[in-house]
């Protein structure tokens, strides 16, 4: 996938992370979830077309956008339980980071919800929490920001 091999998850492991590891809740305590992948989530799907059939990458390119936005919000209401499978006790450098961390335990936010654009192309971020409230894809405010500085 396009711009994937410039994330410092790409060389950091001896093997490098699988598709798997990120989109599909792994192992028995998280059977419910990987039952409930199989059944409902699309990105199941549109994960295998894209290992087997590159000619769909075209037109797949267009709604790119939308579906980086359903695998976050899985992410979201999984609470990002694959990203915690590698990522056990973030501490992160820094007093701004440790902040924000901390909203973990006082505003129940999920890994998702900041780590965006981690290693596929980048598409505009979502806003997860006003995505759930209004039931529809809702962009963060700071993209528009970075729109019009762009202009
Ligand atoms: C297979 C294990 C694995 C999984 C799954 C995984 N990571 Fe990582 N992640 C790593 C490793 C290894 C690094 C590089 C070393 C480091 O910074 O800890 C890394 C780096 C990062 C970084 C810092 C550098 C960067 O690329 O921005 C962030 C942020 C991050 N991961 C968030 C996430 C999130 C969010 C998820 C879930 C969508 C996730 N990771 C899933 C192993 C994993
Ligand atoms: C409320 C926002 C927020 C949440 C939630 C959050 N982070 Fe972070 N995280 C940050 C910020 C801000 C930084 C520091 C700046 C940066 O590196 O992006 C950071 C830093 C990191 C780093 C170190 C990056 C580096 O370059 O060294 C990793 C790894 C990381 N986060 C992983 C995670 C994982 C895994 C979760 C979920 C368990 C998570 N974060 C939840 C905002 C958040
Ligand atoms: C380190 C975690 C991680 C790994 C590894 C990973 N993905 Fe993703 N993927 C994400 C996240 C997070 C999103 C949501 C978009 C975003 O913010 O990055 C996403 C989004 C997607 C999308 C929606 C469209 C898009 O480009 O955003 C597809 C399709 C996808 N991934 C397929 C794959 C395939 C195929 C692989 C293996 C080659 C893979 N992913 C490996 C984390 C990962």
């Amino acid at each position: 996938m396009g711009g994937a091999e410039k994330s410092s998850h790409y060389g950091a492991l001896g093997a490098d992370p699988g598709c798997k590891d990120c989109h599909v809740p792994q192992g028995l305590g998280n059977f419910h979830l990987a039952l409930w992948t199989h059944i409902y989530d699309g990105s199941r799907a549109v994960l295998a077309e894209m290992m087997y059939d590159y000619s769909t990458i075209e037109k797949f390119n267009e709604r790119r956008p939308i579906m980086a936005h359903y695998a976050r919000m899985s992410l979201k209401n999984w609470d990002s339980v694959t990203c915690r499978d590698c990522h056990k006790n973030t501490k992160p450098p820094g007093a701004s980071a440790k902040a924000a961390h901390q909203k973990m335990e006082t505003e129940g936010a999920t890994c998702i919800d900041c780590h965006q654009n981690l290693v596929h192309k980048k598409v505009p971020e979502s806003d997860l929490n006003a995505s759930l409230a209004q039931g529809m894809m809702v962009l963060k405010e700071s993209n528009k920001k970075t729109e019009e500085e762009e202009d």
